[in-house]
């Protein structure tokens, strides 16, 4: 285990993905402090309680607050949102467009105001439109304000081919790109078992098939669930990414960043490869895409931006 960072984090949401979120980043120490926010009294600080009793065994030293107080998270280094409404049954992420866009518009008048130097890494969904909002209220530098999607479905891709294949999920290298939403891009020629490539190890047939699980694997955990959707995936997933930025570790990953001509695109938040570390996204990596792949990045931005108009029409940006 590295060193403790001499960082303060914030978490906001205490639902499943922030409080796992926050027992993440608490036992690899990942900061010196962790603010657990959550306009529910009680939960965030029942829930920092209990993170800090189970520190005296895993011998950890993060401490671990929870609030209610805006005021609390003002210095955050860094921070980890999560808050707003997971899907239901039978709900797309875009359903979630008012209710979590007004909750991501409060949260970033007080990040931007008590925290203006910090990184956000945002997880609400629907996520790639969450995260413009998120840029677009606090006013941040595009490089400080990135979304949380690709790492995820990568993880979920990675995990198909792994049960597929019969072999070690940490021998796969997958790869998703686009928005988290079922328009999402799995790239096939990225995924690899060991280097070796996946059509070497099953049929084009088994490759669709994983492209479409992956495609509906959120969905797939919320009908399991049945009152809630996925969180252990995620707060890994966001918690990855944080440890690369605190920690400069300038690791490759697939993330919501906002192009500025990369890829074709401009002005719009999409799930792209990104090297992150000390200065939030360092670099976005251009990958040559098949014709497919644009097509299919094409379709992903546009979706992207209708949801993006809708955030306009409701008043929300
Ligand atoms: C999922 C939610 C977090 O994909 O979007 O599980």
């Amino acid at each position: 285990m590295s060193a403790i960072q001499q960082s303060k984090v914030t978490v906001v949401g205490a639902g499943f993905v922030g409080m796992t979120c926050a027992q993440r980043c608490a036992q690899e120490e990942l900061a010196a402090e962790i603010v657990l926010i959550d306009v529910l009294e009680g939960r965030p600080q029942g829930i920092a309680l209990d993170l800090d009793q189970a520190a005296a065994i895993e011998g950890t030293g993060t401490r671990v607050v929870g609030t209610n107080d805006p005021a609390d998270t003002a210095g955050s280094d860094l921070f980890i949102v999560t808050a707003g409404r997971p899907r239901k049954p039978g709900m797309s992420r875009s359903d979630l467009l008012d209710v979590n866009g007004r909750i991501v518009g409060e949260i970033a008048e007080y990040i931007r105001t008590g925290s203006p130097e910090a990184f956000v890494i945002v997880v609400t969904n629907p996520l790639d439109i969450m995260t413009h909002l998120m840029r677009a209220k606090t006013g941040f530098p595009s490089k400080r304000v990135v979304g949380m999607a690709g790492v995820l479905d990568s993880a979920r891709f990675s995990w198909f081919i792994a049960e597929k294949t019969g072999t070690s999920v940490v021998d796969v290298d997958a790869m998703v790109l686009g928005a988290h939403g079922d328009s999402m891009v799995p790239m096939e020629r990225y995924c690899t078992v060991n280097g070796v490539e996946l059509s070497a190890l099953c049929s084009k047939g088994d490759i669709d098939e994983m492209v479409d699980r992956t495609r509906g694997g959120g969905a797939e955990i919320v009908n399991l669930l049945k009152t809630g959707s996925a969180f252990y995936a995620p707060a890994s997933a966001a918690v990855a990414m944080a440890g690369s930025i605190l920690r400069d570790e300038k690791r490759l990953l697939p993330s919501a960043c906002f192009l500025n001509g990369q890829f074709g695109f401009e002005g719009v938040y999409t799930g792209v490869p990104a090297v992150l570390g000390k200065e939030g996204v360092e670099k976005i990596v251009e990958l040559p895409l098949t014709t497919e792949a644009r097509i299919q990045m094409q379709k992903t931005v546009g979706e992207i931006e209708a949801d993006v108009a809708k955030l306009v029409e409701l008043g929300l940006l």
